[in-house]
């Protein structure tokens, strides 16, 4: 594992989510990368994934749009192409960045590529669950950064959820059913 390099991520993708230029506020580093950080872990440990390819890929797959809001909708695109700028800077090889790449290009729920690694899998199921774990940040999300109504926010977020249940592998699913099914509930 190279400590080092993950070290100086951290410390990069942090410094990203403290800055006044994120649109998320701090909540995407305490309450989506950092818990994601956790599960990408454990669920590359169980899928039998390359860790430190999926931790790479969960602190750089958001990125994008932390750091420029107007990335947001097309941040898997651009985050792929920093990550290849930035790891390139650190010497990475050239098939683990391509590897970290495929994740965050494809780690969407409301794009949904399909995926052809376990590397990718890991990533996206990690999203997915870390948006489920923290219900607490997609109802900040709607309400506080996109001002929604009730109802609308009540919707996005049932929407996001159902997006994220959808790109799950079948392995993830059947660990979170019980969760999913809970929230889904409450949303109604
Ligand atoms: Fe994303
Ligand atoms: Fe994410």
């Amino acid at each position: 594992m190279n400590t080092e390099l993950i070290n100086q991520l951290l410390i990069h993708v942090e410094d990203a989510c403290k800055s006044p230029n994120n649109p998320f506020g701090f909540g995407i580093w305490s309450h989506h990368i950092k818990p994601m950080i956790e599960i990408g872990r454990k669920l590359a440990k169980d899928y039998n994934a390359d860790t430190e390819v999926v931790i790479i890929a969960v602190l750089l797959h958001d990125l994008a749009a932390i750091k420029d809001g107007s990335k947001r909708k097309e941040h898997h695109i651009f985050g792929a192409e920093e990550a290849k700028t930035i790891l390139t800077k650190y010497n990475y090889s050239n098939n683990k960045i391509e590897l970290v790449q495929k994740c965050i290009l494809n780690h969407r729920g409301s794009v949904n590529n399909p995926k052809s690694t376990i590397e990718e899998i890991c990533v996206a199921d990690a999203d997915a669950i870390a948006h489920i774990q923290e219900i607490g940040s997609l109802f900040y999300v709607a309400y506080k950064e996109m001002d929604m109504d009730i109802d609308e926010g009540m919707s996005w977020i049932r929407g996001k959820i159902q997006r994220d249940w959808n790109k799950m592998s079948e392995r993830g699913k059947k660990q979170f059913k019980n969760k999913y099914n809970e929230i889904m509930k409450i949303l109604g």
